[in-house]
């Protein structure tokens, strides 16, 4: 495995391609996660190639893909946003790559009703981290203009509860892609 060392942190590795990230990912314990991500220093000229971009909704854009991780690119037009959901019972980083995304959190109460809880406005660079024992949340790009964000899951989502607005009800849907890197 290629990795860089950061001057400042001698022992601290930094990703600086794809291809060192997903390396790191495949080789080390989902323990190690959560420092690999915070250590990416991939330039956003890297993803512009795996970007795809729709009116009609948000795109998943597959990276990278295994029993043990699933790496994705999610590019938002203007406004876009996710339904509510969970994350089939997998742990979820997420690092905005470009632009601004709100997260807002919701969690049943004791009557079984399912209430807005924290929201969290996520600016370039900042990751966030969602585990199904923290509850649902929705994605949003508020930016003046297109986003784009970095998700790791492990394990992959395959599929996952998505609120469905009109019957008020939570519904399992299987997860898809828009483009899958070759
Ligand atoms: C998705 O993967 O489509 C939703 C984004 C997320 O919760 O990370």
């Amino acid at each position: 495995m290629v990795v860089t060392l950061n001057p400042k942190e001698s022992n601290h590795a930094t990703y600086q391609t794809l291809d060192e990230l997903v390396t790191a990912l495949s080789e080390e314990e989902r323990t190690t996660y959560s420092n690999i991500f915070h250590s990416i220093k991939i330039p956003n000229s890297t993803f512009e190639p795996c970007s795809s971009w729709s009116n009609s909704r948000y795109t998943r854009n597959c990276l990278a893909e295994n029993e043990k991780f699933e790496l994705i690119l999610l590019c938002w037009e203007e406004g876009q946003k996710t339904p509510i959901h969970d994350h089939g019972g997998e742990e979820c980083w997420v690092k905005v790559i470009e632009g601004e995304l709100r997260e807002t959190h919701y969690k049943y109460n004791e009557d079984g009703e399912l209430k807005t809880g924290k929201t969290a406005v996520s600016k370039t660079d900042d990751i966030s981290y969602m585990i199904d024992f923290m509850g649902f949340h929705s994605l949003e790009n508020i930016s003046d203009g297109r986003a784009m964000s970095l998700h790791l899951y492990a394990k992959p989502i395959r599929n996952c509860k998505i609120f469905d607005d009109k019957s008020g009800q939570f519904v399992r849907k299987d997860m898809n892609y828009c483009t899958v890197a070759k």
